[in-house]
């Protein structure tokens, strides 16, 4: 994780790295810092904690303390060393002279760190980045030239970064590299930036170049340079980036959470536009590049993803096997990637990722790829590197997902999974009545999802009254299992109360042990093959004086008095209700977290986009 800025230009650097580094917030934010360079000296401030901090110190600077056109800044979750004020980027070589930002693990620090020490090098701080402070200046001094040393140092590491580097003999360009970590360059004119990411520079320009692995770039106000690893000449192309920097905005809601979770109607309906048109006509997924020979061979398929994406990929495995007939398993990316798995030509997986940049589905995907798989990538950003390691994507389109906690992104990756499985039947000539009422629920799915957003008050109360409760169970059958699995993902992220979702099943083989009425179980019931057995759950849920509350799209009356509250949806196939019922989770942990007070959009010790494995 962690968030790297650079600019080079005519306007104030600091204020364009503070707007980067907010932007990157999502990325980490337990210190921050920027570097500026001015009449070839380099000013390092550095702050513990929020980003505000940082601002704060800088406001205590006089005006020629700060006054730079070029610079750098850092945003950090911490890896390796606490998250205090040495440990913050940029770090420095001990002549202070060279200065850089650090995204990624150097996994070889200790032994480089004590070969450094030995040519006497005094360590500051507890960082794996100070190794590269050390090592690049180490190199510079041999060659005297930014790229050269970059270019030497980095082959003596191992591990993943994004780096930008400054040296006061260079007063004029930011060196940059990076390998299995996201690092753009934006284009402006008599300017030139560096991010990790698009929102760090939208404001500023539409432009983009992005590097690839091992390339190196410097860039000066009026110049970029790119040049591979065999220091060639590089000639990347300029891309336009996507996003307006209005998707950036609040709009008038308290927590961006709060405006991703309204924002998830537009968002069905953007990703069914131009896709699956009524119940009949066959849908298009113009990126899907799967044939019928090849989707006839397949024989399994594999689901890679991390956090919420793997929630998506739980509820894909109940809907492609049900529609296909293909066996799915579906695997964190983290455990996927040490063990033996078996995948071959006739496998199909599916990586899932908002980010696309998710390290252990990245490893996960690269290992696949080269057993011969094809590989389908479900993600929310086109440009990332997973989306790049495709053979077939599916571009979620939910637009910029700012809040930490995934909201608007999951539904669209549902979305995205019906329709994939929709894909996959009509190619291989399936045609029921599953199918056709799968493509009906989707088209009137957001004015169901309206239904819900437009009348949250019941929701809110429910969340004020179990603020107070310490832990709580989800339970829920069948194609809400997962459902379930979100929801305690949803609260215990942003809220830190401890929840746990089981499959209802299961509660009588331990869970309902813990069960008192200090307990809140949360049942989702949707009436199809298993509302009857999630209903007798709630019964023995009663019978042990839990709290229940009830998310069902019915109750009868006999069954009404075992809840001590009900939140009533609108009716839906139980297949496509995971998209409809996890909105009402997400608004209760919402709430919850809201009345408690906490950090909504940025909950403590999460980042948005783990880049690290
Ligand atoms: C982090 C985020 C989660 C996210 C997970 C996977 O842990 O905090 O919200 O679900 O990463 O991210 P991805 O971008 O691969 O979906």
């Amino acid at each position: 994780m962690c968030g790297i800025v650079g600019y080079v230009g005519y306007q104030n650097a600091v204020d364009i790295l503070i707007d980067g580094l907010k932007h990157l917030e999502y990325r980490g934010y337990d210190s921050s810092g920027v570097a500026l360079m001015a009449d070839g000296k380099i000013n390092v401030y550095k702050a513990q904690g929020k980003l505000q901090n940082l601002i704060d110190e800088l406001k205590t600077k006089s005006d020629s303390d700060i006054k730079s056109n070029m610079g750098i800044g850092h945003i950090r979750w911490a890896t390796h060393g606490l998250p205090n004020q040495i440990n913050a980027h940029p770090q420095t070589c001990n002549c202070g002279g060279l200065t850089l930002v650090h995204n990624g693990i150097i996994e070889n620090y200790a032994s480089l760190k004590t070969e450094l020490e030995k040519e006497g090098c005094k360590f500051k701080s507890q960082t794996d980045t100070e190794v590269a402070a050390h090592l690049i200046a180490r190199e510079y001094d041999k060659t005297k030239d930014l790229v050269l040393a970059v270019n030497n140092a980095v082959k003596q590491l191992k591990g993943a970064w994004a780096f930008c580097v400054m040296h006061k003999n260079e007063p004029d360009n930011i060196v940059a590299t990076r390998k299995n970590a996201p690092l753009l360059i934006g284009v402006g004119e008599n300017e030139n930036f560096l991010a990790s990411d698009i929102p760090a520079i939208i404001k500023y320009t539409k432009k983009a170049i992005y590097l690839n692995d091992g390339q190196i770039a410097r860039i000066s106000k009026n110049n970029i340079e790119i040049f591979n690893p065999d220091l060639s000449i590089a000639d990347n192309k300029v891309e336009f980036l996507p996003f307006e920097p209005l998707a950036l905005s609040k709009m008038g809601y308290k927590h961006f959470m709060l405006k991703e979770i309204h924002e998830q109607p537009d968002v069905v309906r953007n990703i069914l536009q131009d896709k699956i048109f009524d119940e009949i006509s066959d849908i298009k997924l113009k990126d899907v590049k799967l044939t019928k020979e090849e989707i006839k061979n397949i024989k399994r398929i594999q689901i890679i993803a991390c956090g919420t994406s793997l929630h998506a990929g739980l509820v894909g495995k109940y809907v492609l096997e049900e529609i296909t007939g293909i066996p799915v398993d579906v695997e964190a990316s983290s455990e996927y990637i040490y063990r033996s798995t078996i995948a071959d030509k006739n496998t199909l997986v599916i990586g899932i990722s908002q980010s696309g940049e998710t390290a252990d589905t990245i490893t996960a995907i690269k290992q696949v790829k080269k057993k011969g798989a094809h590989v389908l990538i479900i993600t929310n950003r086109n440009e990332s590197m997973l989306a790049r390691l495709s053979n077939s994507l599916l571009h979620v389109n939910a637009g910029i997902e700012v809040s930490v906690a995934a909201t608007k992104s999951y539904i669209a990756q549902l979305i995205s999974i019906y329709l994939l499985a929709i894909f996959m039947a009509q190619t291989l000539d399936i045609k029921t009545d599953l199918i056709k009422d799968i493509k009906h629920e989707l088209l009137i799915l957001p004015s169901k999802l309206e239904a819900i957003l437009s009348n949250c008050s019941l929701i809110r109360e429910v969340a004020k009254k179990y603020s107070s409760y310490k832990n709580f169970i989800f339970i829920a059958r069948g194609i809400n299992y997962p459902t379930a699995l979100e929801g305690a993902l949803k609260l215990k992220e942003i809220s830190y109360i401890n929840a746990t979702g089981y499959p209802a099943g299961e509660l009588k083989h331990g869970p309902i042990a813990m069960l008192d009425e200090t307990m809140p179980v949360l049942a989702i019931l949707n009436e199809g093959i298993v509302y009857d057995k999630v209903m007798s759950n709630c019964e023995e849920a009663y019978a042990r004086q839990a709290k229940l509350i009830g998310v069902a799209n019915h109750i009868d009356d006999k069954h009404k008095k075992l809840f001590d509250d009900y939140i009533l949806i609108p009716d839906i196939k139980d297949i496509v209700s995971p998209a409809l019922n996890v909105t009402v989770l997400q608004l209760l942990a919402y709430y919850i977290a809201e009345y408690l007070g906490k950090d909504v959009d940025q909950p403590r010790n999460l980042a948005k986009s783990v880049t690290v494995e």
